[in-house]
């Protein structure tokens, strides 16, 4: 049976990703600050390594003996605005998070690395489809994840073998999507959103089918290589809550904001990368076999609508 290390996974998209991983026959090891946000795997033959990414400890020997490495951490996100300090103290911490479990690694023993970045890293590509080969130019967290990124040649030359995720937009129970669109709609109360968001598009993805794609990368994916992990169809921030309140049956009413009260309540790092444009192809990741559940926000959304709504007891 592989051993497989897995930071992040108590966040978002790890906790779907670990079930997925045991499913398959993985003796998963999930590395976590708070062994309490590793509880619900108690009785499910997860082991908890107890350790902090930002310090050197024995959790570098426990991610160096594994057969396999997926990294999903991260340093916080949300909670507050993001102005540009707070986001150059998250630069900090994830160069230092990366560099302390990627340096334990050694080429030779560990079969894969899955290294999970973002897409805010290729940044505005403008109106086109881009593949992972075009050239990145940074936009909202993307210069602020950039530096972390370009260290990875670093541990590819010395043997390292990496693979490459980069999730767009990811929307499931649990995220941004439900605090911000599902539970307003469904309280009949208007949106909020900036007009950019009608028409500047972004590459979205069911968070069930993330978690598939990076368990699919890490057996398939090809050393050296990145991906992007998005649906079949780029669509605006509006279509996404369009879709959502058809499926509620609620009416759907938005109040615009303006760019700087947006800038000025959320900061500007996220007004950014929320009005990037964000075309990706998943022609790499189909390439693979991978087969999407959710291959637009047409099937993906319902599926939440309805998941959310039998989670919350709403239905
Ligand atoms: N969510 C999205 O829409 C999205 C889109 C594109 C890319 N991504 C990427 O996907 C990855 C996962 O995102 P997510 O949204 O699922 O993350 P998340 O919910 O914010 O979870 C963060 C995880 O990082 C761990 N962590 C943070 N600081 C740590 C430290 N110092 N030491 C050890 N663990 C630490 C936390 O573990 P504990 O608190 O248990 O220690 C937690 O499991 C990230 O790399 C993110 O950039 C996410």
């Amino acid at each position: 049976m592989k051993r497989l290390f897995v930071t992040g996974g108590t966040g978002f998209i790890g906790t779907r990703f670990v079930s997925l991983a045991l499913e398959a026959g993985y003796r998963v090891r999930v590395l976590t600050r708070n062994e309490r946000a590793a509880e619900r795997w108690k009785h499910e033959g997860v082991s908890v390594v107890r350790g902090d990414l930002l310090t050197p400890g024995p959790w570098q020997e426990e991610a160096a003996a594994s057969d396999e490495v997926v990294h999903l951490a991260q340093p916080l996100t949300f909670g507050a605005r993001v102005t540009h300090q707070r986001a150059e103290a998250y630069r900090e911490q994830r160069l230092r998070m990366d560099s302390l479990l990627l340096d334990s690694l050694k080429p030779g023993t560990v079969r894969r690395v899955l290294y999970v970045g973002g897409t805010s890293y290729y940044g505005d590509q403008g109106t086109q489809v881009v593949t992972e080969d075009a050239t990145p130019r940074p936009t909202g967290w993307g210069p602020y994840i950039a530096p972390a990124i370009e260290s990875l040649p670093r541990h590819l030359a010395r043997g390292l073998p990496l693979v490459e995720a980069y999730p767009g937009s990811v929307y499931g129970l649990g995220s941004w999507f439900v605090e911000y669109a599902l539970v307003p709609l469904k309280a009949g109360r208007r949106l909020f959103g900036l007009k950019e968001t009608l028409t500047h598009q972004m590459s979205p993805i069911h968070v069930e089918d993330c978690a598939r794609a990076l368990l699919h990368l890490l057996e398939h994916g090809e050393v050296g290589r990145r991906y992007f992990v998005v649906d079949d169809q780029p669509v605006t921030f509006g279509d996404l809550t369009r879709v959502a309140a058809e499926t509620l049956g609620v009416s759907y009413r938005k109040i615009f904001l303006p760019r700087w009260l947006c800038r000025l309540l959320l900061g500007p790092v996220v007004t950014e990368s929320l009005t990037s444009e964000a075309r990706l192809s998943n022609a790499r990741l189909h390439g693979t076999g991978f087969q999407f559940l959710y291959p637009t926000i047409r099937e993906g959304v319902p599926a939440l609508v309805r998941q959310w709504l039998e989670a919350s007891g709403r239905s």
